[in-house]
């Protein structure tokens, strides 16, 4: 007999990609799907996964344990999302108005706006208001779905405010059922102060900012945005070079608006994600899939920007890259926390199938931060993250599309979120 605490039943389809790496080509879209299933879970793990038959005759519950109903549901693992700007404060609504009415990214960028807008709107908050940002933001994606997130600095790019940035994340995190990965982006954009020196600010991030974070553990990765706005090639390999020293992960916010050969440097640096993508060249594409380095499609933020091109999902798909797809959330290109709108545009305008999708935004955005022996997908041994969807099955997540539907979060084997509401109500 297998003992269960929280056993999860009623289940009209249980869908779930497997294994403990990331899936490519053909195999992006093996999902293992069982009508009229259940899942066990103990002590925070998965203990089984497979049909109401089954689970009738080889769990027995323990005392005290619970049952919760999916009333004809559908059960994924819960999101695992890959890319997000997490701790920043302030909106910038105003940006967005202006962009419909012409103005684009570039030109909001280059008048010191964009970007640099949040960075001092970031600076000027104070860490308690940061951390009940941060910590509201982990409450909103946890009754979305979220389960694991990765979140970035680069709103503060001086020593102090990168740091308060990490910092906050790592206490907004704990003792949250959100398991938060961070990333320090440094090497977002030059901050004002350095505008005419950017040999300082550059000497900043490698000599002063990387030592301290990396002594601190205050990020497992490192990351980059080359861009005309932003930096060089050459600049993003020095500072992602200088973190991959002192053993941070490498990510990098690659051709997003032209073709860089970013995607070629995260190849060559061994990157473990190339984010963005949507003016990747085929040789960057190709750089990618001998890498092995994961292809993060940001759909929401390709349609947020009305960019004329589309998310290269089908290609980066089709060239056997490991594919993930992430919200991107941020206030400028994409105030989007929910993975329910990822897996749409991932779908209707990245054009991967709704299977393709769910491996995408679980196992494969799981592999992509180093977790997918433990999170991703519902398998005995892995954490029990998942999410009760209210459709009948799996293809209703995207064909229905515009209305997130989940209706239960269980994150490390806790009932987190029913309807809505997050237990224990979060203080
Ligand atoms: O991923 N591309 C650069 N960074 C963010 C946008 C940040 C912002 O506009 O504040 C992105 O799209
Ligand atoms: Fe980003």
């Amino acid at each position: 007999m297998i003992l269960a605490d929280l056993a999860v039943a009623g289940i009209s389809e249980l869908a779930t990609p497997e294994g403990r790496t990331a899936r490519t080509g053909a195999d992006l879209g093996r999902i293992r799907s069982v009508r009229d299933a259940a899942v066990a879970c103990r002590a925070g793990a998965i203990v089984f996964a497979g049909t109401e038959r089954e689970f009738r005759q080889a769990v027995r519950m323990e005392p005290g344990g619970r049952v919760l109903d999916a009333r004809g549901g559908t059960v994924l693992p819960g999101f695992v999302d890959a890319h997000t700007h997490l701790p920043f404060a302030g909106w910038r609504e105003s940006e967005f108005d202006e962009r419909l009415r012409g103005a684009t990214y570039s030109d909001i960028a280059a008048r010191g706006g964009g970007i640099l807008s949040t960075v001092a709107a970031t600076r000027a908050a104070s860490p308690e208001t940061l951390y009940q940002l941060v910590r509201a933001r982990l409450d909103a994606v946890l009754a979305l779905g979220t389960t694991t997130i990765e979140a970035k600095s680069g709103y503060g790019l001086s020593l102090e405010a990168e740091i308060a940035q990490l910092e906050t994340l790592r206490s907004a995190a704990t003792g949250h059922p959100v398991e938060v990965v961070s990333t320090f982006l440094g090497a977002h954009t030059v901050p004002a102060e350095h505008r005419g020196n950017r040999e300082a600010y550059l000497r900043l991030i490698v000599e002063e900012m990387l030592p301290e974070i990396s002594r601190r553990r205050l990020a497992e990765y490192a990351d980059a945005f080359v861009d005309a706005h932003a930096f060089s090639i050459d600049e993003a390999r020095r500072v992602l070079l200088a973190a991959r020293e002192r053993g941070l992960g490498v990510r990098v916010h690659a051709d997003q608006l032209a073709a860089d050969g970013a995607a070629e440097l995260a190849a060559e640096l061994g990157a473990a994600s190339a984010d963005h993508l949507e003016y990747v060249s085929d040789a960057g594409i190709e750089a990618l899939a001998r890498s092995g380095t994961c292809g993060v499609l940001l759909p929401a933020a390709t349609f947020f920007l009305m960019q004329d091109r589309r998310p290269p999902g089908r290609r980066l798909a089709d060239a056997g890259v490991p594919v993930v797809s992430a919200t991107d959330f941020n206030p400028g290109s994409s105030p989007t926390e929910s993975m329910s709108a990822v897996l749409w545009f991932t779908c209707l305008t990245a054009r991967l199938g709704v299977d393709e999708a769910i491996t995408a935004t679980t196992l494969n955005a799981a592999h992509s931060l180093g977790r997918a022996d433990r999170i991703g997908t519902l398998e005995p041994g892995k954490r029990a993250d998942l999410v009760v969807h209210a459709v009948p099955n799996r293809y209703h997540l995207v064909y229905r599309f515009g209305v997130p539907r989940v209706r239960a979060v269980v994150a490390a084997g806790r009932v987190v979120a029913e309807d809505g509401q997050l237990f224990p109500r979060p203080a």
